[in-house]
Formats: structure tokens, sequence, C-alpha cells
């Protein structure tokens, strides 16, 4: 029985490069365990007017087939037109972003040419983190950008890092993070990373703070196996881990859901090159070998991985490979080359282990009834504590902090802090300090109030007060999380 796997070549190269890679998938036999199913991505459709950049038709056949293998999509400039590539990504849940970077033969690096091997794998979450879009004009010089963490998002991505570690050998996995700023959320992303490694002690886990993380994969990328990575974070330093392995052209991705799984090259529509049949199918094929061994063609994605290496082991090359001592092979010499390789192992590195599993394992997920509902923590008990409460205004710290006093005043709340883009400015705070025309403004429960007694209303009833003075852009009612704050200390504070 085949699999049905949707096919979207893409744009630009998309299409020439696919062509290449379902040559190789059926001269390796994969494809005759693999039902192709074409449907309708990317710049076309946007033309057509559909702004999701896929159709209904494309969609229903996603998520029947639950497999997906791409090519590069445009994203329109300008006008709502979002990113299809990551449309795709959220819209169906596709949670977890693999990618492996490594030394290739023939792909000439700083470090090849030092003898020094990159091999290591990075995890980017792929649905939350500033990926939400979420952004608004708050006053009339400031924009937000909410940066949503939670932890069922941070579970799914740490465990499917774990688990990948454990099939693929791996025996060192690292957070990285910037928890010692964004406490709360990276916080979140690096407890739960120690959370879930508990289930898997034989890998030594360590973390890593991101600036230090980009420095040690420049100094000395070999040290690492595999990066957890929250998604902005790991989007940026995916891109510095495939510039240490040469270029975005060498370096696959795999984007793993539970119900769909989307496989793509990592780099774009390269529309300078695109119709000249020059373009490099590496990044491609190397996406198409993911998802073979993620359905389980084992013995078929090996064969294609040894009779890639073996080509580059050649000096079998496309122009991008920047080699000027030799000609360049167009993208279907290549493909042919490393056909005609098919069954070789390469001399010089080692070749991958050729397992027998050759036909697919994958057993597609029964589709949801509902929106599934993550939960994490379920049994947590939460009290009103106070209300930051956001508001448009161009008076000092201190006027404002009277007439904020003032309308507090008959409600169970105190004004407490008031800070200007994070840093506090009042009660205490430096003349130093510029402002923007956005503060928060911090009340909490006077001395004598219990926590427990008071609910969200008042907080909303003070909202009103306020509002009937400034314009509130943003509201936020404080409370303790089992007795532990769930809100942030303003710098300063
Ligand atoms: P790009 O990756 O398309 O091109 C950057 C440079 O790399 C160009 O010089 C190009 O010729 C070269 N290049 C890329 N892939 C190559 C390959 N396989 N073989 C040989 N040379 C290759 O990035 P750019 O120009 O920033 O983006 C072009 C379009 O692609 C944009 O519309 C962008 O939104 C889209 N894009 C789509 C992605 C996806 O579908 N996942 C990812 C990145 C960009």
């Amino acid at each position: 029985m085949s699999l049905r796997i949707a096919l979207a070549p893409g744009d630009g190269i998309g299409p020439e490069i696919m062509d290449a890679v379902l040559f190789l998938l059926r001269e390796s036999g994969a494809a005759s365990h693999l039902d192709f199913v074409p449907v309708e991505m990317g710049r076309a459709v946007f033309e057509a007017g559909e702004s999701r950049g896929l159709t209904d038709a494309a969609a229903k056949s996603v998520e029947e087939c639950g497999l997906v293998l791409k090519g590069p999509m445009e994203t329109p400039k300008g006008g709502g037109g979002k990113s299809i590539n990551v449309t795709l990504r959220k819209m169906y849940g596709a949670f977890a972003n693999l990618r492996h970077f490594r030394t290739l033969p023939g792909v000439e690096t700083v470090y090849s040419r030092a003898g020094i091997s990159v091999n290591f794998y990075i995890v980017r979450e792929n649905i939350e983190d500033t990926y939400g879009g979420i952004e608004h004009r708050l006053t009339n010089d400031v924009i937000e950008c909410k940066r949503l963490i939670s932890a069922p998002g941070c579970d799914q991505v740490h465990r499917f890092a774990f688990e990948a570690a454990r099939r693929a050998g791996i025996t060192r996995v690292a957070c990285g993070h910037k928890a010692n700023i964004m406490k709360m959320t990276d916080g979140l992303f690096l407890e739960r990373f120690r959370v879930a490694a508990q289930d898997f002690r034989e890998i030594e886990i360590s973390d890593v703070i991101i600036d230090a993380l980009c420095m040690n994969l420049v100094l000395k990328p070999q040290q690492y196996q595999m990066v957890v990575l929250p998604n902005l974070q790991g989007d940026i330093v995916s891109d510095l881990a495939a510039g240490l392995v040469g270029g975005l052209g060498f370096a696959p991705s795999a984007n793993i859901g539970h119900h769909v799984s989307i496989f793509e090259a990592v780099h774009g529509t390269a529309p300078d090159i695109a119709g000249r049949g020059i373009a490099n199918p590496t990044s491609l094929l190397l996406s198409a070998l993911m998802m073979l061994r993620h359905v389980g063609l084992l013995n078929q994605a090996a064969a294609l991985e040894n009779a890639l290496l073996t080509t580059l082991e050649e000096g079998v090359r496309t122009g991008d490979f920047g080699d000027r001592s030799r000609p360049a092979a167009g993208t279907m010499d290549f493909a042919r080359s490393i056909a005609g390789n098919l069954g070789r192992t390469p001399e010089k590195i080692a070749g991958v282990p050729v397992p027998e599993q050759d036909v697919p394992v994958f057993v597609r997920p029964a589709r949801p009834h509902a929106n599934p509902l993550l939960r994490a923590f379920t049994q947590v008990v939460s009290q009103v504590a106070g209300c930051d409460v956001y508001v448009d205004a161009s008076l000092g710290p201190t006027e404002l902090a009277l007439v904020m006093a003032k309308i507090a005043e008959p409600t169970p709340f105190r004004l407490t802090m008031i800070s200007n883009r994070g840093t506090q400015v009042w009660p205490t705070g430096s003349v130093f300090t510029e402002c923007v025309d956005y503060y928060r403004v911090r009340f909490e429960v006077r001395p004598g109030v219990s926590r427990g007694t008071i609910g969200q209303g008042p907080a909303v009833s003070l909202f009103d007060r306020i509002a009937e003075k400034f314009y509130v852009t943003d509201f936020q009612v404080l409370r303790d999380f089992d007795g532990r704050p769930g809100y942030s200390l303003a710098q300063g504070q």
C-alpha cells in the first residue's frame, strides 16, 4: 500500500529542484511506496486572490495525507499576504522544526579547511514566541509584539527533541534561551526542558544563553550535538548554523507535528537563477531523506544519502558551490550523477549504515474531531494581586503618579510602581531615564485587603475609572499562581 504525500513544487527554482528529487526518489525505489498528490500553493494562489496562499482543495489534501513535501514558496511583498510557509506550520501544528547541519564533502568552509567536522541538529519551536505575529500600535509612538510561550507548547517540542536525539544516538542536548532577561517566558522554556529531560536520563543536558551559544557555535561548533531553541532565536541561530556548513543550499528541514509534518528546503525561491536549470537540489533532497526516514523508508534514505556523499566526493558540483576549477553541473546532471552512484558508499568520509527496513511504517493519526486543547498545569490556585494598566500619556512620571493615586483612592488597590519601556520611573528612578508616550502603571492590593477575597471585578472597575481620563492601551490582571507572582518586576524595581 502506498503512502499519500501532498506535493507542492513551489515557486522560482522549486519545480526544477523538485523534479530532480522526484527523479531520485523513483531511481532509489522509494517512490514505489509513495503516492504523490499535487496541491496548489504559493505564488499563483496568492495572485488568484487567496490570501492564505493555498486553495481549499490543497488544505483538504494536506489534512488527508498528513505529509507534505514542498519546494520554496514566494511570500508576497507588502499587503496582508502572510508567508505560506509559516501559515502551514502554524495551521497544522507542525510544532518542531528539525534541521541537520553537517560538513559535506566538497562544500568548502573555514571549518572544512581547518579539518573540523561540523555535525549537529537544531530543534526550533515552530508555533509560539513572536511568531504569533500579535502586534498592536499602542500609542502614536509605540508598537508592541506579544511574545507567548506556553507550557504545553514547550513540552511537545522538548519531548520531540529528546526522542529525535534518542533515535539518532545523540548523547548531549542543550537548551538555548535568554532566561536571564526574559525570566518568565524563556524561564518556562528552560524549566520545561529540564522536566522533559527526566524521561531521557541517558541524555546529558545543559543550557546556554543565546548570545553565548552564537559565539560558541562560531568558535567551536563541534561541541554541540543538538540544541533546542524558542522560535525566533531558533530561526536566527539556524541560519547562523547554515553558514557554518556552507549556506542554506545544504541544510534540510523537517517540520514535525502530531498530525501533519512538512518537509522543505530551507532556502528560498532563488528568483535570480530560476528557470535556468542550474539550482542545487541538495537541500530539498536532504529534506526528502528526512521524510523517508520519518515514514520508515530507512534503506532507501541511506542509499540515497551515500550516493549523494559519493557524488560530492567525486567533485560533481552545481554552480553555487563556487568551485571554479571545474564546469558546474546543472540540476538534472547533478541528480543523474547521484542516481549513478546508488549502491556505492563514499570512500574518504564515513558513509551512513544502510538499514534493511525498506517499507513504510508510518501510520497516519486519526483526524481530530475538534481543535485539540493542550494542557500542562490543571490544578493551580490563582489569586488576584493587582493590575497593570498601560496608558497612552505624555505626562512626566511624578505628575502621572499623582493622577493615578487619586483615581485609585476608592478602590482596593494602591499605586505601587510606574515604568516606561520596562524601566521603573516611579516611586524611584533616574531623571536620566528617557520616556516615551506609553506607561505601565502598577496597582497592587492594599495592605489589609486579603488577596483571596477579591476577584477581577474591582480591577476592571479601576480600568473603567482610568479610561475616563486616558486611553488604556493594554490591561493585565496580576495574579499569584500557587502563591508565586505571575508577573515580572520592572528593571530597577
Ligand atoms: P533565496 O534563498 O531564494 O536566495 C538567496 C541566494 O541564494 C540567491 O543568490 C540564490 O540564487 C541562492 N540560492 C538559494 N537557493 C539556492 C539553490 N538551491 N541553488 C543555488 N543557489 C541558491 O532567498 P531570498 O532571495 O531572500 O528569497 C527569495 C524568495 O524566497 C522570497 O519571496 C522569500 O519570501 C522566499 N523564501 C521562501 C522560503 C521557503 O519557502 N521556505 C524560505 C526563504 C525565502
